[in-house]
Formats: structure tokens, sequence, C-alpha cells
């Protein structure tokens, strides 16, 4: 194991609304180890954004972070000053966000902006960094990087100002990269290049990256460890390979059966998680889960929310029951509700069909 980096301890953020106060990040912890590729996973709504601006500090009004601790290389960032923390965004993280354009400056010329970035933190001098430009351009696979430094960012496709943003997050040489939802907003093909081109520069850099999504395959073919979230909450932690053979919650397990598998075009049999994530200025007593999880029983309602408990080798889980505990006939009945007549009785030939199919090590593209 690498040393650890990026260290959160039971953080909280939340937004002081008039209809309440909303627990969007609620109790979390969980580590990012140098150089290591970590995957955060959920439904829209459950917190991870916000999770991941706590961490930069730059959470929106009316929220706050309330409580908690954000250790960067043993530094608590909550107790940071304004220019330790202008200083710690620039050099030691960077976020990729899900849409380019709303990041980049539409007037400015991609090159400038890139220069721009370096400049402002003072890590390189105007001459160096606009050397350094041309070469992140390149390091990122822009074609001909030399000419299209000079491109306006409308000139660029999609795809291109993707890696404009991840060559802009890379120019300070930050020891963490955050990127949140960064290929929902392009088309398969090029989010598979995005996510090939990630896996490379964690690889030729060492740059240790935080990937946000609500895709399950993805984290498949980019992570090595994955933190499943819940209504503000972590749910389920552990090894990427193991939570796919393995999952221990319900609600991992949930999610798992809406991955597609990769070799089959099956829409038919993908399976969205009944029901909706709780409001989280109200969530519901004992386990959050409760209200959708196909395996609730008495105690889950009454009894306070369970804790993480070790179910695995380095794998956590927060459930009363956990997956191997339920038996054949309730699984199959769980994986019949939701889903149309003739997709459940092709599930119930082929129990295993809807479930992603375990990624092979940690270099099984999502090409
Ligand atoms: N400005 C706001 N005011 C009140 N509540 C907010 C605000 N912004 C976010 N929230 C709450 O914070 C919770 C977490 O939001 P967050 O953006 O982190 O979700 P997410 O997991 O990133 O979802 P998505 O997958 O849709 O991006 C949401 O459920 C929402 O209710
Ligand atoms: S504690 Fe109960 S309701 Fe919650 S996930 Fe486990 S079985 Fe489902
Ligand atoms: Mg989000």
């Amino acid at each position: 194991m690498g040393q650890t980096l990026l260290q959160l301890e039971d953080l909280h953020t939340q937004f002081f609304t008039s209809r309440g106060v909303v627990r969007a990040v609620d109790g979390i912890s969980f580590h990012v180890d140098a150089g290591e590729t970590l995957g955060v996973v959920g439904e829209s709504g459950c917190g991870k954004t916000m999770t991941a601006l706590s961490i930069l500090r730059l959470v929106p009004d009316p929220g706050r972070i309330t409580s908690g601790r954000i250790l960067f290389r043993g530094r608590d960032v909550t107790k940071m000053t304004d220019e330790e923390i202008r200083e710690f965004r620039g050099n030691d993280v960077a976020m990729i966000f899900q849409d380019p354009m709303t990041s980049l400056n539409p007037v400015t010329k991609v090159g400038t902006q890139i220069e721009e970035a370096m400049t402002a933190h003072e890590r390189f001098t105007e001459r160096l960094a606009r050397g350094r430009v041309v070469e992140l351009l390149k390091r990122v696979r822009v074609p001909a990087a030399e000419s299209r430094v000079k491109d306006y960012p409308h000139q660029f496709s999609g795809g291109m100002r993707q890696r404009a943003m991840i060559a802009m997050g890379l120019s300070n040489e930050p020891s963490l990269l955050i990127a949140d939802e960064p290929t929902t907003a392009l088309d398969v093909t090029v989010q598979a290049q995005i996510i090939q081109l990630m896996k490379q520069l964690n690889r030729e850099l060492g740059t240790a990256m935080m990937l946000i999504t609500h895709n399950m395959a993805l984290v498949a073919s980019l992570c090595e460890r994955v933190v499943v979230m819940y209504a503000g909450r972590i749910v389920e932690e552990g090894p990427v390979e193991q939570i796919f053979r393995s999952p221990q919650h319900p609600y991992t397990w949930s999610l798992l059966r809406s991955v597609p598998r990769v070799d089959e075009a099956r829409k038919e049999r993908l399976v969205s998680i009944k029901g909706l994530p709780p409001d989280l200025s109200h969530p519901p007593p004992g386990c959050k889960f409760h209200p959708r999880c196909p395996f609730v029983i008495d105690k889950c309602k009454t009894e306070p929310e369970p804790q993480l408990e070790e179910v695995g080798v380095n794998q956590v889980a927060r459930c009363w029951r956990l997956m191997r505990t339920i038996n054949e006939e309730e699984l199959d009945a769980a994986k019949s509700s939701g889903l149309s007549k003739d997709a459940a009785a092709r599930l119930k030939q082929e129990p295993s069909a809807t479930v992603g199919a375990p990624p092979s090590g940690n270099n099984n593209a999502g090409s």
C-alpha cells in the first residue's frame, strides 16, 4: 500500500435551507493513497460532488462543512488560511468537471488558459509555462498540439475540450486529480478514449485519481478501490475486483445489476433500482436504504443504522444482513421484482445475466 495522501475523517457537509438541514455529506471517512485510483459511486444526489467540493473547500452557499477533518499529507484542509487553500487548490489537487465548457473561458485561447493556470500559482515562470503548454497538450494526446494551442474552446470537439481540461488539471503536477463525471457529456467512443488517457496518465505520472461517477462499469475499468455512497453515507468500500465478485451491501448489489455486460447489448435486462433516493433533509429512520431494499427485515427499520463492519479482506459494508446470507429464493424474488416478465424469466434461466462481469485486473479498458 502506498502512502496516504488524503484522509477524510467523519466529514459532515450540510445545507441550511428553508426546508431544513440537508445532510449532503453525513459522516464520511475514507482515504486515497499516493498514486492510487479510487472510485466514488452512487446515485444522483447521494453527495459525491459535495464530498469533492468539500475537499477543495468550494461548497456553495447555503452549504458548509460543519464538522470532520480533511487531511492532505497530514495537514487539515478545513483549517487552512485563504492563502494556503489557494496554494493547495493550485498545486496539490486539481478537479475536472463534467462539462468542460463551463470551466473553460470561451473568449480565451486554450493554450493561454493552460498557461495562466500554471503562472497563477507561481509554480512556473511565464516562459517555462509557455514551453510546457504544447508538451501538456501532447501528453493528453491532442493531435497537432503546436497549432491547436491557438484555438478557442469552441474550435475543440467535446472530447478535445475534456482533454484540454485534463491538461489544465495536470499543468501544476498535482498529486491528486479529482474527476467528477468526466465523461458523461461525451459519446461512448470518446468516453473510452478519455478513460484510456486517464489510465495512462495515472501510470506515467503517478497522479492519484478520485473518479466520481454513477457508472460501475467506469469504475471497473479505471479504479483499484471503490467507495459506494448512499444518502450522504458510505455503505460499502473495498477493492473493485472483490466488490464486483462479491458485493455485500444490497445497494451495491443493486447498482451492479444495472451494469451492462461489455460483451452484449442487452438493454432490456438492465435493472434500475426501484424507488427514489431519500430526501436528505428527512432521511428514513434505521438503515437509510430500507424503503428500497429487497431484503429488508423489521430490524432494518427499528434499530439505529448499522455500522460499517469488516466483511472481507479490506472490504467493509453497513448492513444487518449482507448478501452472503441471502438465500436463493429471496435472491430470485429480488431479481424478478421491477423487471418485465420476459426479462425476469430470462434472468431465472441465467442467474448472473445482469451482474456486471468482474474486471480482470485494472487494465481491461472501457474500450
Ligand atoms: N444548493 C443546494 N441547496 C440545498 N441542497 C443542496 C444544494 N446543492 C446540493 N444539495 C444537496 O446535496 C445533496 C448531494 O448533492 P451532490 O451534488 O453532492 O450529489 P451527487 O452525488 O454529486 O449527484 P449527481 O450524481 O446528480 O451529480 C443533494 O441530494 C442535494 O439535496
Ligand atoms: S440493513 Fe436491512 S434494509 Fe439496510 S441494506 Fe441491509 S438488509 Fe437492506
Ligand atoms: Mg455530482
